[in-house]
């Protein structure tokens, strides 16, 4: 879906969530969203925040997992990405504390894999994701499963391609500063959200928007595996699209 502008496709997404938050909640069931981090879903926030503020949508039926988080940060560092949470979205609705789940970058090396595992079975205990947001980095990641990651990978820790590291240098003091590893959701558990919209805006998505789209399925461009998906949407402006 090709819009003019990041504005009004954003604006689109978010009352799309707006919609599945009203419906869950008229239901009486928990609506569990899977969020991204990144300059892309932030116009989606602003407009989820709007509607809060100005339409009375509430947040209080919301069960939040994020995707990722760097491996070594929590949330006094402004870089990440529970941080970013708070600051774009959490802080500014009534969805409540404990309904917020992000994997958390400061568990010791030898228990992560068994605070990954816990991070799937309490997104399975919801009984899966709703709604899963994306944006896609320029390595062809989605959440921060760089190449190489497999079709059906979980939740893990994951070593950061160098071209994410620089394009992500700029939160940072200097490259030397990005951490080396996060932890993330895998292919398989975003691919298992009912419903996917990812996010690319600009020029400088271009290439990798063509790769995800036009490309053949491959652990070499991780969103790729988007293709199988039943209900996904890619969102993008006119920049994002040129290649197509
Ligand atoms: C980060 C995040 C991704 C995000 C990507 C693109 O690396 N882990 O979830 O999609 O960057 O970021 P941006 O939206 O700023 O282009």
């Amino acid at each position: 879906e090709i819009f003019t502008d990041a504005e009004e496709a954003s604006k689109i997404v978010a009352h799309e969530i707006a919609a599945l938050i009203r419906y869950k909640t008229e239901k009486n069931e928990k609506c569990v969203l899977g969020l991204a981090t990144g300059s892309s879903p932030i116009k989606v926030y602003k407009e989820l925040i709007r509607m809060h503020r100005e339409e009375g949508l509430s947040f209080r039926n919301v069960v939040s997992f994020n995707l990722d988080e760097y491996y070594g940060l929590s949330k006094s560092d402004v870089q990440s990405y529970i941080y970013f949470m708070h600051h774009h979205l959490f802080d500014h609705v009534d969805i409540l504390a404990e309904n917020i789940n992000i994997p958390n970058g400061k568990v010791p090396y030898e228990h992560m894999s068994e605070a990954c595992t816990q991070y799937e079975e309490k997104i399975e205990s919801y009984g899966g994701l709703d709604f899963q947001l994306l944006g896609i980095g320029r390595t062809g990641h989605i959440g921060f499963n760089e190449p190489g990651s497999k079709i059906n990978s979980l939740t893990r820790m994951i070593t950061l391609d160098h071209l994410t590291i620089q394009d992500n240098a700029f939160a940072f003091s200097s490259m030397a500063d990005v951490p080396t590893k996060a932890v993330t959701m895998g292919v398989g558990t975003i691919l298992n959200a009912k419903r996917v919209v990812i996010l690319a805006w600009g020029m400088k998505k271009a290439e990798i928007v063509k790769k995800t789209v036009e490309g053949e399925m491959s652990s070499d461009v991780p969103a790729t595996f988007l293709q199988q998906h039943k209900d996904v949407s890619f969102v993008m402006d006119e920049s994002a699209a040129l290649n197509l």
